[in-house]
């Protein structure tokens, strides 16, 4: 990792992990260019990128045809109204209504370590293990700053770049676009990968060509969404999951954002991702600064797995703060998908007792303890017990499972509140709305003005008083609808800072949360996964991946996620079967495996549950523990997508030592009449011996669709079954899946090294 100036050819450079990021500013003038962000490159001058030595030239040599100069340059952040048609990094209005703005270089700094940034979540580093770059550009006729930062760490091929702004001039100044980062690349034939969907449908993954114009996934729904993702990845020709060129662009945001590409006329694209601009003014009075969220550029030549690899290592080293990070997380049981709101203590007392014989450690009492809370039309904001379904309260119930030796984990909605309310019959006003409008109810409900301080302290000591009447070791926070009619009725609260300062609410209420109470596993959630991003990831170390618990759904819902985020995020739970989102009915040991590539736990109620179910549930447990460090810690890689393939789907789980794989095989269609499959186990120790076993033989026998996987087939995999094999060979002859009969089978392959 190193950043480097060379001040003769004004060449700032970027390395780490094998990746190299180069800028240049020009002699004349100052304009910040972009000159490369790829795979490593020897130290040699390479202005001639630029092209400056073709026309348009530089302005100084060419006056006359500035603008097609200022059309056609590699923008290291473009600004707008001078020349530069392409979309711009900044936009701005001064008191007259003006919009022109071009920063220019001023100065640098380049220091060891890197900053966080006061009230957003961001990337950490230590002096040792990271470098930041600070350009100082300038608008001299609007007094408008901007300091672009730029850091790199220590192995890992990414740059993480923010953008604060600062008025030095005399007059107000109204930022409209901020983007967190703007890239102008010259690589051709690219096509772009984005994660889209809806509620329940989570993160699918999308490939198409880049065109020429402009291509974008945005949310203006307040939240990152569940419709889209704060993510764009780039692949080069011929980039697959194992190869080539693919760069991958992730926003630390939770709000608004636009992720954006415009292809220009020379086939050059420019990639863009900050706040989205649509109703965004943030007003800068003389002496006032606007810090951007972080964006996460990371550069892979292995594919999208290499890609994958970087945003894991650098989410888990210099992102994830909680101390839950690397611990064994709590085998869990949640009472949404058992009871909905119809529940008391006595009920949540009879699920715990058998949960806790299978080997359950903590109970999470979802929705409805609350206020008057019976179903989802009443009762968000107040958050005191109901005693009438729960006597004793929090106290009485975290003792009584204390008995059992399980933990109590509790569900809030705080950004939230329902018009039957206390809190909203007393304070109408602490919901946003626009004057003289009712507001628009989603899931009958209306969202708090979390800019406003009394709001947030308001529910902030609602939720402390609830967690301090008893032992609660868990929270889940949900926030179950998009945002409309954002407006404040607070003095001075500027329409256009709202969404974002709605953010910035919820991000201070959870700061305060975790560090009153830091031993607390907070799991964020958003009707499943319509807020599971890397800004929600600086505050919990897990959140619930998607209110589909459909274990075939699941797959391409976890392999969206797990494409940028790490393992140990997402909350996977097993459920009944026909399963509540889809009807399906999958085995139950399909349903264990899946479950075990996330923070593992259960969504029913196991007195209910068919016996042979319920039979494999301390089996599956066992897995969890026996696994769990393996997949909190260890290494994923994705070896096969049933969205491309339409029949299997497969991935790999390796430790860092390479001691340990496991590999999930999941048959979603079976087929007449096929051989045994094939798959390569990749990326273990080449040299080393590994013993293969076939995973969990209990639920073989026990499945309860009696498909189970006989000696019939596994007989394919015997001649490696008997004896160790080493990773070469695994690598590239790989194993003969065992033949699973039926739709919806699993089977869980271990590779353990020898001596
Ligand atoms: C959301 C969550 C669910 C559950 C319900 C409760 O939909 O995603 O897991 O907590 O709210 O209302």
């Amino acid at each position: 990792m190193n950043i480097s100036y060379d001040e003769a050819a004004g060449i700032f450079r970027l390395d780490a992990g094998g990746m190299t990021y180069v800028l240049r500013v020009t002699d004349e003038e100052g304009f910040p260019g972009h000159l490369y962000f790829g795979k490593r490159v020897g130290e040699d001058d390479i202005s001639y990128l630029a092209r400056t030595e073709e026309m348009p030239w530089l302005p100084s040599g060419n006056v006359r045809d500035r603008c097609s100069f200022l059309d056609s340059f590699p923008q290291e952040y473009p600004g707008n109204g001078v020349g530069d048609f392409r979309s711009p990094a900044v936009c701005v209005t001064d008191e007259k209504g003006q919009t022109g703005v071009q920063p220019l270089y001023v100065s640098h700094q380049i220091e060891q370590g890197k900053k966080t940034l006061p009230g957003l979540p961001s990337t950490f580093g230590t002096q040792k293990d990271s470098m930041t770059l600070s350009l100082l550009l300038a608008d001299r006729e609007t007094g408008l700053e901007l300091t672009l930062c730029y850091t790199v760490f220590e192995g890992i091929p990414a740059v993480v770049r923010s953008v604060r702004a600062h008025n030095r001039g005399e007059k107000t100044i109204a930022i409209r676009r901020l983007m967190s980062c703007s890239l102008d690349m010259d690589v051709q034939d690219l096509r772009l990968l984005t994660l889209n969907g809806t509620w329940g449908r989570e993160k699918h993954k999308q490939i198409l060509p880049v065109g020429i114009g402009t291509q974008q996934v945005s949310s203006i729904r307040g939240i990152s969404s569940h419709q889209a993702h704060p993510f764009l990845g780039l692949m080069a020709e011929h980039a697959g999951q194992e190869s080539g060129e693919v760069y991958g662009f992730n926003l630390i945001y939770s709000g608004n954002f636009l992720a954006q590409t415009e292809r220009d006329q020379f086939d050059r694209v420019r990639v863009q991702l900050g706040i989205h601009p649509k109703d965004f003014c943030w007003e800068l009075a003389p002496g006032e600064s606007f810090q951007s969220p972080e964006a996460v550029l990371v550069y892979s030549a292995e594919g999208i797995d290499g890609m994958t690899h970087a945003f894991h290592e650098l989410f888990r080293n210099h992102l994830l703060r909680s101390p839950w990070l690397y611990r064994e997380r709590p085998v869990l049981i949640n009472n949404w998908e058992a009871t909905f709101f119809d529940f008391d203590l006595e009920k949540l007392l009879t699920i715990a007792r058998r949960a806790a014989k299978e080997g359950i450690e903590l109970l999470v009492m979802d929705d409805g303890w609350f206020g008057r809370r019976k179903d989802d039309n009443s009762s968000l904001g107040d958050w005191t017990v109901n005693e009438e379904k729960l006597p004793g309260g929090i106290a009485r119930l975290s003792e009584e499972l204390a008995k059992l030796n399980m933990k109590l984990g509790i569900w809030f909605e705080p950004e939230m509140v329902s018009p039957d309310s206390d809190l909203y019959r007393a304070h109408p006003d602490w919901a946003f709305s626009f004057d003289g409008r009712t507001p628009c109810r989603a899931r009958n409900q209306y969202v708090l003005d979390l800019t406003r301080r009394e709001v947030r302290d308001a529910v902030f000591d609602q939720i402390a008083a609830v967690l301090d009447s008893g032992e609660v070791a868990y929270v889940k926070w949900d926030m179950n609808r998009p945002l409309t009619d954002v407006a404040s009725h607070a003095e001075g609260g500027q329409s256009g800072a709202l969404f974002h300062r709605f953010v910035l609410g919820t991000y201070e209420l959870q700061e305060r949360l975790i560090t009153r109470y830091p031993e607390l596993l907070l799991e964020n959630c958003s009707s499943g996964g319509g807020r599971f991003d890397a800004g929600m990831l600086y505050y919990s170390p897990q959140i619930w991946t998607s209110d589909n618990t459909d274990a075939i759904e699941r797959l391409a819902i976890q392999e969206g996620t797990a494409m940028l985020y790490p393992m140990s995020t997402m909350g996977a739970h097993i459920s009944v079967s026909p399963s509540q989102a889809v009807g399906r009915l999958v085995p139950m040991a399909t349903r264990g495996h899946v479950a075990l590539a996330g923070t593992f736990g259960y969504e029913l109620d196991i007195n209910h549950l068919p016996e042979e179910d319920a039979a494999l549930i301390s089996g599956q447990i066992a897995l969890y523990h026996r696994y769990g460090d393996l997949v909190r810690e260890g290494d994923y890689h994705r070896l096969a997508s049933w969205q491309d393939n339409r029949l299997f789907d497969c991935y790999e789980v390796i430790s860092k030592d390479k001691q340990l794989a496991l590999v999930t095989f999941v048959q979603v269609m079976g087929e007449a009449n096929v051989k045994s499959r094939r798959i390569r186990i990749p990326h273990l120790s080449p040299d080393a011996r590994y013993r293969v076993t076939v995973v969990d033989p209990a639920v073989r026998e026990h499945d309860q669709s009696g498909n189970f996987i006989g000696s019939d087939e596994i007989a394919c995999m015997r001649s490696i079954l008997d004896k160790p094999i080493t990773g070469r060979t695994l690598a590239e002859a790989g194993i003969l899946m065992p033949k699973l009969r039926g739709d919806f089978r699993s089977v869980l392959i271990e590779f353990r090294q020898e001596g």
